[in-house]
């Protein structure tokens, strides 16, 4: 079945041509449709098609378009219309609406809002993307949950996705880490304390090396080693890795985050020759200053720096490697790169050098930029000066949340559980709650906020439908009459749960998992007032079942809202 707005766009285009056959120009069902708005006012209608788009191809004015277009409109089982300052303005017919929507949604279930246009089509994710011997601090939250949020929503529209951790694993400083535990460093130091060993050794090694200028040669020989697979330094170096994953692991599973490989900077070491050799072939590196670059001038932009005077690559020389590793790997036709907006400009740089390349793939990729997350500052104690460890806060949040629930459900049951469901969720609805380009400011108050716009206020409105659904499972319920979902608040949860499809596809269009966030707040929302408003349970028990049913909707679309932005929907809070 197709939605209601597609319809109405498919019968507003046949209603222009039946009138205007001659015309050219007319819009097509899928050029009207997005041009169908939603009135601020809903007594104004619920779509509007603004008619000054057909003022051209007419040569009409369009309140006079409007008033033909009503007058000639002949489907009132799908919704009236009036024509109002050169829109015509849809009232859709309530009972065949909730009919619609309903029958769709229990058809669809959970799985109302996925689709297969994406069959067939392929789109990696470099998300999280962690650097090797540092802490996995608050600044990775939000490409970690970014990535896995749009990850699932092009999981949903059918696409096949591919997340790649595009690890940080190379580069000087690991010569560095080595040479240091080579002199200083104690196995089960390092097997007790993990990365703060490491970071120590780091730090000591910079300490030192100011005092003796030497050990910078001795770093960069040990460096040399990784690079040549000495098997010493590559056993230090890779067991570094491994305590580095090990830890990100934990807070991985906490999340509730995976990905599908691995492969980060070290593993583009051998593939970055042949990019080199077709840049050089192609004519595009040129000499600067002793190093290799590709000249960027026309495009308004510095030099892409591919290798610097020292011989040696850098991290854009990684990057243009995996591009093209993951395009002959995986075929994409998407690329997307979550990772904060600091890094604009070498993204930029990077798909400008790709496409130069001449490969047309380089449309495909995408840099998802985001802003940054602050704290309202002592409220938040950290391990370590003013660097906030993402393991830190999750526990904090779980212990948060469980102190909410012992005051708030004393006998609930498994509160753990369901307490680092809320806590982990309220820290994930607040990273994915803004337009990701806006920086955002963590506060507990209303990160666990149960009546504000939070994680919790949602998970509890579903836990609420759950609890609602209980008992009516114990009533026996006929046959629903839709004819109940008439009223004003059903009306409102309808119409936000009839476009919910939309806003998943516009969330992975716009790479805006918030858009989703959006979406089930507003439904939940529509939902308590509902709630409030209507005695669900009472009265005639064919209208008690479509209220019922719409409960489960509201339940149902929650809950893939908050699944596709990786939240988890408890049913009991
Ligand atoms: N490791 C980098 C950082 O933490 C992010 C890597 C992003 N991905 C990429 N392909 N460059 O800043």
């Amino acid at each position: 079945m197709t939605d209601m707005i597609t319809r109405i766009a498919a019968l507003a285009a046949e209603t222009a041509k039946s009138l205007w056959p001659e015309a050219e120009g007319l819009p097509t069902p899928d050029e009207l449709r997005p041009l169908l708005a939603v009135p601020p006012d809903p007594a104004l209608g619920d779509y509007a098609f603004p008619c000054f788009r057909l003022a051209k191809p007419l040569r009409m004015a369009p309140p006079k378009i409007a008033e033909a277009l009503c007058a000639a409109w002949a489907h009132e089982d799908v919704a009236s219309v009036r024509p109002v300052n050169g829109y015509m303005n849809f009232f859709l017919n309530r009972v065949n609406f909730a009919a619609e929507t309903m029958a769709e949604l229990r058809e669809k279930g959970e799985r109302f809002g996925a689709s297969d246009e994406g069959n067939g089509k392929t789109v990696c994710l470099d998300y999280s993307s962690i650097n090797i011997a540092k802490r996995f601090h608050i600044g990775h939250l939000s490409t970690t949950m970014i990535g896995h949020s749009l990850k699932r929503i092009y999981d949903f529209l059918g696409y096949k996705t591919v997340g790649i951790n595009h690890l940080g694993d190379w580069g000087t400083q690991f010569g560095k880490m080595v040479c240091a535990y080579k002199k200083w460093g104690k196995k089960e130091d390092v097997e007790q304390r993990g990365i703060d060993a490491m970071t120590e050794l780091y730090v000591r090694f910079h300490a030192e090396a100011e005092k003796d200028p030497a050990l910078e040669d001795e770093g960069r020989a040990w460096f040399k080693k990784i690079e040549d697979n000495d098997p010493e330094a590559m056993e230090i170096f890779r067991w570094f890795k491994e305590v580095t994953l090990k830890d990100a692991a934990r807070v991985y599973d906490t999340l509730g985050v995976s990905f599908d490989s691995y492969a980060g900077e070290s593993f583009y070491i051998d593939k970055m020759e042949p990019v080199i050799q077709a840049l050089r072939d192609k004519g595009l590196l040129v000499e600067s200053q002793g190093a290799q670059v590709v000249d960027l001038s026309e495009d308004n932009m510095p030099p892409c720096l591919i290798i610097k005077s020292d011989g040696t690559t850098i991290y854009a020389t990684r990057d243009l490697a995996a591009a093209k590793y993951r395009q002959d790997t995986y075929h994409f036709d998407k690329c997307l790169y979550v990772v904060a907006y600091q890094q604009d400009l070498h993204f930029r740089q990077i798909f400008r050098v790709l496409e130069k390349m001449g490969y047309p793939w380089a449309k495909g990729c995408v840099h998802v930029s985001f802003g940054m997350i602050s704290f309202d500052g002592a409220a938040l104690s950290t391990r370590k000066g003013n660097t906030v460890l993402l393991e830190d806060l999750l526990n904090q949040a779980v212990e948060k949340a469980r102190e909410i629930i012992e005051e708030k459900s004393p006998n609930l049951e498994n509160k753990d559980e369901v307490a680092r469901q809320i806590g982990i969720g309220a820290v994930i609805y607040t990273d994915l709650s803004n337009n990701r380009i806006k920086d955002i400011d963590f506060r507990w108050d209303r990160a666990l906020n149960f009546d504000g716009e939070s994680g919790p206020y949602v998970q509890y409105t579903h836990a609420r439908c759950c609890s609602l659904l209980r008992k009516a499972a114990e009533a026996n319920l006929p046959d629903p009459d839709w004819s109940a979902l008439a009223d004003d608040e059903a009306q409102s949860l309808l119409r936000l749960i009839s476009r919910f499809p939309d806003v998943i596809r516009e969330a992975a269009d716009k790479y805006e998992p918030s858009m989703i966030t959006r979406a089930v707040t507003d439904i939940a929302q529509a939902f308590n007032k509902y709630y409030y408003e209507h005695r669900i349970l009472d009265g005639d028990p064919a209208e008690a079942a479509a209220r019922v049913a719409l409960a489960d909707a509201a339940r149902s679309v929650i809950k893939t809202g908050l699944f596709l932005i990786g939240i988890e929907a408890p049913e009991r809070m």
